[in-house]
């Protein structure tokens, strides 16, 4: 595991967890139903005002075993994720939040962007904890430094994905839509 300290620094000075306030609010501000525009919109967001990304969005996950390419904001990136594969598959499997300080040391890691050194995926719940749990997909956040994400992160991302699942109409079946 890397130990290189990661500073977080943002544009106008914000301490982490105001920023996260501070995107909750805009975000809640511009959310409509519809999924698409809605995917689109939060990966604009979190890429336009979390520092130190490289890459931002949203694998969904159909009916099939992969992970398919969905709203993003960063370099074009793989159309397909088997859920068997990378950081992005682990959290689609295991339904739990996957925080890699170092690519390089994870097995299978998916370099879509040979820029990418650490990374967060969270997976999409519909009736998350309950015994109609659904998946949805996961929002994969990369970044160009080790160690750039942890637990404030984490907490962050998954009130802004709660308001995604909450507000947006989800289609019932993604074959006919990815
Ligand atoms: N990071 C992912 C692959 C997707 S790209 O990085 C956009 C993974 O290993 O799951």
């Amino acid at each position: 595991m890397s130990e290189t300290p990661y500073q977080f620094t943002d544009r106008r000075g914000l301490p982490k967890a105001s920023l996260y306030r501070e995107l909750h609010t805009e975000f809640t501000g511009l959310v409509g139903t519809r999924w698409l525009a809605n995917c689109a919109n939060l990966s604009s967001l979190l890429y336009q005002h979390l520092p130190d990304l490289n890459w931002a969005g949203f694998y969904l996950a159909d009916e099939s075993s992969h992970l398919r390419l969905g709203p993003f904001h960063g370099l074009p990136a793989c159309l397909d994720i088997p859920i068997s594969r990378g950081v992005c598959g682990a959290a689609a499997r295991t339904r739990e939040i996957q925080i890699v300080p170092d690519v390089e040391q994870f097995p299978g890691h998916i370099a879509c962007d040979a820029r990418s050194r650490s990374e967060i995926v969270l997976p999409i719940l519909l009736h998350r904890g309950r015994t109609n749990e659904k998946l949805l997909g996961v929002l994969d956040l990369d970044s160009p430094l080790p160690n750039r994400f942890d637990n404030m992160d984490a907490e962050g991302l998954q009130l802004l994905i709660d308001v995604l699942v909450e507000k947006s109409k989800w289609p019932s079946r993604w074959s006919d839509v990815l």
